[in-house]
């Protein structure tokens, strides 16, 4: 079975978009658009796995949806929707809650770190997530997703429901005169060198929303030039000038990861970086790091302020995207109720 190359991936609306999110996923979606059909969702029935105040809920989605295309994403290219104005998400995830066992999701890390000790107290639906994000994926046959490195076990899931609804339904696909391979095995796509930003507070952690040691840690994609650039200067460092090549930031955390960010930022690779400023020290670094960034980031927090101030047009393209969702989803749904045995 030949299934058309199609991308899907989804960012929730639970935290404020930071340069991680940025450099780790949204900016990896834009080159997509050349090559396959591309899906990009805010999957808002996701962030209410946890709780989230509706005004907030609003104002991410927005947000996430205007971030993909500041970033570079063309609303007439890519589909680009909040999941919850398609129900069939909701309705395949119900399918595949009935077919992922009990054990496959018990076993999920993700689940684990977030409930931790307060396994009994979190909902329902943070435990059947992953299930959700299957049907996000298979809904739209996609055959490939680009996420991060953390999205990687939710992945090998959507295979094995996949695998397994292909499996216990191969009576009716074949009946009904549909390809064995129903739905296909989407693959994880690798999108280049999988940038991990790192606190500008502590290279032992992520760049995170949730990062409260301090607030000048995380580079929100909302914050305007002099807070760009105050918390460049401001990040933690080391005494040492800039080694001369990728090997000497070995056991420097925070030199690699303010290293790192400007190779990204500037595309070029760690090593060209170091070549223009190897022995020199964080004063001559930090204040041109901060007018790179600034000088990338500015753009698009002024175009996502412009967006988001005109919500007509954020509706209508969020509505235009969620029909075109549809249109492919609807009969992907048809089919599986027929395949199910529901009666319509
Ligand atoms: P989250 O903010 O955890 O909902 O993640 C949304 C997307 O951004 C996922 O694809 C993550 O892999 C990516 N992401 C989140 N934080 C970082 C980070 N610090 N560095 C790189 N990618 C990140
Ligand atoms: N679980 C993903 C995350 O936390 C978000 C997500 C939901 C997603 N559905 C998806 C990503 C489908 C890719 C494809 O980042």
């Amino acid at each position: 079975m030949t299934f058309t190359p199609r991308i899907f991936s989804g960012i929730k609306p639970s935290g404020d978009l930071h340069l991680g999110n940025y450099l780790g996923a949204i900016r990896q979606f834009v080159p997509l658009q050349d090559t396959h059909e591309t899906i990009y969702c805010v999957v808002d029935m996701h962030a209410i796995t946890v709780w989230q105040e509706p005004e907030d809920l609003k104002r991410r989605t927005y947000e996430i949806a205007a971030a993909y295309i500041a970033a570079g994403l063309d609303p007439k290219r890519s589909i680009i929707f909040n999941q919850s104005q398609v129900m069939e998400h909701a309705e395949l995830s119900w399918i595949f809650n009935c077919v992922a066992r009990m054990g496959w999701m018990a076993r999920m890390t993700q689940f684990k770190d977030k409930a931790g000790e307060n396994s009994e107290n979190v909902s329902l639906g943070l435990f059947a997530y992953p299930s959700l994000m299957a049907a996000d994926i298979l809904l739209y046959k996609s055959t490939a997703v680009p996420v991060g490195e953390d999205q990687r076990q939710h992945l090998e899931l959507t295979r094995d429901i996949a695998k397994k609804f292909n499996h216990d339904f191969r009576k009716q696909i074949a009946e009904l005169g549909f390809e064995e391979d129903f739905f296909p095995i989407t693959e994880t796509l690798a999108t280049g060198p999988a940038m991990r930003v790192k606190s500008l507070k502590d290279g032992s952690k992520k760049m995170s929303k949730s990062e409260s040691t301090s607030d000048l840690a995380t580079i929100y994609l909302l914050d305007d030039a002099d807070a760009v650039a105050k918390k460049i200067k401001r990040a933690t460092t080391d005494p040492e000038p800039l080694p001369s090549e990728a090997a000497g930031l070995e056991s420097r955390p925070e030199a690699e990861n303010l290293v790192g960010i400007y190779a990204a930022l500037s595309n070029q690779s760690v090593d060209a970086v170091l070549a223009g400023f190897g022995g020199k020290g964080w004063g001559a670094f930090k204040p041109a790091l901060a007018d790179l960034a600034v000088s990338v980031l500015s753009p698009i927090a002024n175009e996502m302020q412009r967006l988001v101030a005109d919500r007509g047009e954020m509706d209508r393209i969020l509505r235009d995207g969620a029909d075109r969702a549809r249109a492919i989803a609807a009969p992907v749904m048809a089919d599986v109720r027929q395949i199910v045995g529901f009666i319509r």
